[in-house]
């Protein structure tokens, strides 16, 4: 991810000096202008923006401790992912030593970094999104979302949580195909994919577990319908791990109803 990072930068016609705690691994963007630094402190004294883009919060720690000194007076753009306790604890950590934090999340793979498809998010003092945003600008659309450094975290993480549950749910869907000897690949195909797709919209804007249920939708007859759908899984033989989100469906439809 450093890599792609890096590249579009580059891309952008910016300065760009990079450090990678196993060297050699930049080639490609040397080729294309940018430096290699020694150390994490030659790098950072070489910019004016730190952008850190580590595997997680302890390397980030770890290559952060010896040169903190450093960062006095600066601001660390931090694109590792962690969690938003990870990132306030940062954000505190840093400031007892002189230093800002921009804490950030990115919602692309390195394929897409720089491209339209991309956003990155970042939570934090609005002045340091603000000054920072032009510079970051070339890596993916820039999109705040609090003053709470923790934030970007959060929504990272909850927006990968509805990402990975769709798998799941796709997954299930495949699996009870595969189990009952049905055609995968034209399942996906003229079923699946048109369906989820169509679907999509109402996900997003009916999910809210516990909130108020439409009037439209009888939450007795949804009820049934997921009864149906375990007793399907179950009939097929598929694990019910992958049929946890009905459960915790029918939970939520079951309180519906009787709170009716
Ligand atoms: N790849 C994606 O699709 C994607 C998408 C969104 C967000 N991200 C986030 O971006 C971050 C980096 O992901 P990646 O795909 O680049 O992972 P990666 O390919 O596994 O690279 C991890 C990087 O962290 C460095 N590193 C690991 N432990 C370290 C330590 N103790 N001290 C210093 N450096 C250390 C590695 O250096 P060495 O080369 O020396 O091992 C390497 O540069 C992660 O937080 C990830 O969640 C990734």
């Amino acid at each position: 991810m450093g890599y792609a990072l890096a590249g579009a930068l580059l891309g952008a016609g910016r300065e760009v000096t990079v450090w990678n705690r196993s060297p050699g691994k930049a080639r490609g963007l040397l080729a294309r202008g940018a430096r290699e630094a020694s150390s994490a402190e030659e790098a950072i004294e070489a910019g004016d923006l730190t952008i850190a883009c580590l595997l997680d919060d302890a390397s980030v720690r770890e290559t952060l401790t010896p040169v903190l000194g450093k960062l006095a007076g600066e601001t660390l753009v931090n694109l590792t992912s962690g969690s938003a306790r990870q990132a306030r604890e940062l954000a505190g950590w840093l400031g007892r030593h002189g230093a800002r934090l921009l804490a950030g999340g990115i919602m692309a793979g390195p394929p897409t970094v720089g491209t339209a498809d991309a956003t990155i998010l970042y939570s934090g003092a609005r002045d340091l999104f603000d000054r920072a945003a032009p510079a970051l600008d070339p890596l993916g659309r820039p999109h705040w979302v609090g003053e709470d450094p923790g934030f970007a975290a959060m929504y990272d993480m909850a927006a990968l949580s509805g990402m990975y549950g769709m798998g799941v749910g796709a997954e299930h869907a495949v699996a009870l195909i595969r189990a009952e000897g049905g055609d995968v690949e034209a399942f996906k195909r003229d079923v699946l994919r048109p369906w989820m797709e169509r679907m999509l919209p109402f996900t997003v804007d009916g999910a809210d577990p516990g909130g108020p249920v439409p009037d439209e939708s009888n939450p007795e007859m949804q009820a049934t319908g997921l009864e149906n759908m375990l007793a399907t899984s179950k009939e097929a033989g598929v694990p019910d791990e992958l049929a946890g989100h009905l459960h915790a469906s029918l939970w939520g439809m079951r309180r519906a109803t009787t709170a009716r």
